[in-house]
Formats: C-alpha cells, structure tokens, sequence
C-alpha cells in the first residue's frame, strides 16, 4: 500500500472550547475503572489515496459522522493498537515503547489492506495527545492515561475492496489497574467449541474483527464461572495459542519459563516480548515453544508446572490459578500468583512507572 506522503508529522493543537472543569475531572479520577473516562482532546489525520496524510490536529474529542454506507461498518477494515502513558514519582509523565506499537500498527494495516502510517507520525500523535492530557493521569496506585490509537476506512462505498480513504485517531481513557487489587489470579477456560484465528488468518494482527469473533467463546468462559478464554490452535485443536487479549507463559519446576511462538495466528504482544528479555536479563531460560492442553494438565499434575500467568498492556502480568476445559479441569500450583510471575510483573511496573532504571531505552520522557 501506499505510503504516507506527509513529511510533517506535528499535531497542532486545536483546544476544546468547552474543557472538563478540574474538580469534575479530579472526581472522576478518583475510581476511573477501566475504558469509562476519556479525555477532552483526541489525535486526528486523514488519509486519501494519491494525497497520503492530512489535516493532523490534536483537536477537540467529539463524535464522528459517517455515512451508513461507510466501509468500516459492512467489512470492518479497522485497526487498532493499545499502550499507556505512566506518571513518574518526580510528577513527569512517560511512554513506554511507543514505536513498537507504531510497527505493530504497521504490520496490521499490511494484512487488512490498509495504507501505512508512519512510525513518526504514530508517535508524535502519542506524544502530542499525552503532553496536551497529562492532567488526566490518575494518581492512584496503578493509574495511568490507556492510549487507543486505531484507523478505520471511510470510504461511502458498498462493495468489498480496500477503501480510498482512512480516518486515524488516538483517544485517551483515564484508567485504574485492570483488576481490582492489582494481580488477583483468573481462572480461565479452554476454548474447544471455537477458535481465534486460523493460519493464514488475521490472528497477527490487531484487527476488530478478531475481537469480534472471539466474544462467544469469552461468553462461554463466563458461563463457565471463568474470568478469561484460552484459545487452542485452529489446526489440531491442541496447543496453546493465547487468550482473547493476552499472551500466555508457563512456569516450570526447573526455573524456566515457556511461550508459544509467534505465528500468523498469535498477536505479538509488547508485554510478552518485553518479559522475555526482562527474565533473560535475570538469567532466566525461556523457550518459545508449543504447548499443548494435555500437556499442561499433565505436568500440572506432576508439578514439573508450578506457575502460568497471562501478560498485556491491561492488565500487565496477570497469574492463572486454574484451567477448566470440557476434557477436564485442573489448578496450576497452590492458586495463588506464584513468585516468578511477581517478580517479573514488578520489575515491568518499575521501569514503566519510572521507579526502576530503564536498562532496554523502552521508555521516552515526555516532560
Ligand atoms: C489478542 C491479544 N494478544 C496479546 C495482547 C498483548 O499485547 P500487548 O502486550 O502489546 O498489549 C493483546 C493486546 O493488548 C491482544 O489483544
């Protein structure tokens, strides 16, 4: 596709009129959950096939009118990406590997047939958006400003062929941690009826659609009494492949540590790329290998499986305590979180929330 033609990637700032009065805003962000508060401003640009980029502002959060016959509403040609903007203790505020989300967005709007927006442009709308909301990160244990940026097609046009013309945006949502409590352990269930994304698929790539296709199967977790889904491979139905947002790693008996290998089928999650070399640092083995469901049921058994957690811009490193499947349930260890998957979440938090050196340079100071 088609690369962005603009050089100038700045995002001027076009103030709301109307902005939320600081006692208002300090209300809501006392218990911000997760999603629910959004900031005054959002990130704009256009895109227009043989014109490339336009018209980036930082301009005032409103909603979008589009025609019914819009492209994204019929053939979801939309993507989108998630990271966060932390609040350091000297009161700055930072990000956290930002281009690897841009490549990542990259990487999604190859598959879905869309326009490429640079790495440049992807990041100074971050920049822009969080240095112009940097009032809306909470102060509270955990808070942070969860940046959504994401491109739909806009064209008015029935027909299924990539769209002539995108909208991109990031908005911002004010949010506490994604558990209550932090890192409580989750129960999650094996998915056997239905499946993520098939290879050859768009399991790569942060597309809506996958969203979308994965709600029935997290339906059924919760009918289950299970808080998540765990996604088998399309193929064998047998290995492990990821939650419905969230990559998976296992703890072994032995210290070391596995993850299923990046395919088409598993998105290549920041945190879990960010973990195995944060565990590596610490000399830590990790394999990224296949796993399957029996497998882990059997060394569950055994104990050669101690601890599993779950890992993602949400809710960070989030530990299982127990799989239930139609073939059988089972606890992993005690239950309760286990020390390496702790240890690991509390060395991330630390360089993200500026409170540990940053060892890699994932994190850019914005003020
Ligand atoms: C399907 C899926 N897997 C994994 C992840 C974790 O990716 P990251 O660590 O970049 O947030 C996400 C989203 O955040 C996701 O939607």
């Amino acid at each position: 596709m088609a690369h962005g033609m603009n050089a100038d990637a700045s995002f001027p700032l076009r103030p709301t009129a109307s902005p939320t009065p600081a006692d208002v805003r300090a209300d809501r962000l006392a218990n911000p959950g997760f999603g629910r508060v959004f900031t005054d401003h959002m990130a704009i640009a256009h895109y227009t096939e043989g014109r490339g980029w336009h018209d980036l502002a930082i301009a005032p959060r409103q909603a979008l009118t589009v025609d019914p016959a819009c492209a994204v509403l019929h053939y979801a040609q939309e993507i989108f990406e998630g990271l966060k903007a932390y609040r350091t203790p000297d009161g700055g505020v930072q990000l956290f590997r930002t281009e690897a989300n841009a490549r990542r967005f990259q990487k999604s709007a190859e598959r879905l047939a869309m326009p490429q927006l640079p790495v440049e442009m992807f990041v100074e709308s971050c920049r822009a958006l969080v240095l112009n909301e940097r009032d809306w990160i909470p102060e509270i244990d955990g808070g942070s400003l969860y940046l959504r940026p994401f491109m739909i097609a806009t064209e008015t046009f029935l027909g299924v062929k990539p769209s002539s013309e995108y909208i991109y945006m990031v908005i911002a949502s004010s949010v506490g941690a994604y558990f209550k409590g932090g890192a409580p352990a989750v129960s999650i269930w094996a998915s056997e009826n239905y499946t993520r994304a098939a290879p050859g698929g768009t399991g790569a790539a942060k597309c809506g659609g996958n969203y979308a296709a994965s709600l029935i199967a997290q339906a059924e977790a919760i009918r289950q009494g299970c808080d998540q889904v765990v996604f088998l491979d399309a193929v064998e139905r047998k290995y492990i492949e990821e939650l419905g947002g969230m990559n998976v790693f296992f703890v072994f008996d032995d210290g070391s540590i596995a993850t299923p290998p990046l395919s088409d089928t598993i998105l290549a999650g920041i945190t879990r790329d960010s973990l195995i070399t944060l565990a590596r640092a610490r000399g830590i083995e990790v394999r990224e290998e296949r796993y399957s469901l029996d497998q882990w049921r059997a060394d569950a058994a055994t104990g050669r499986l101690v601890e599993a957690f779950a890992c993602g811009t949400a809710a960070v490193v989030t530990p299982i305590s127990m799989v239930k499947a139609r073939s059988g349930d089972f606890q992993i260890g005690s239950g309760a979180p286990g020390q390496v998957t702790i240890a690991l979440r509390e060395a991330l938090v630390a360089i993200q929330n500026g409170r540990a050196p940053d060892p890699h340079h994932w994190v850019e100071k914005l003020a």
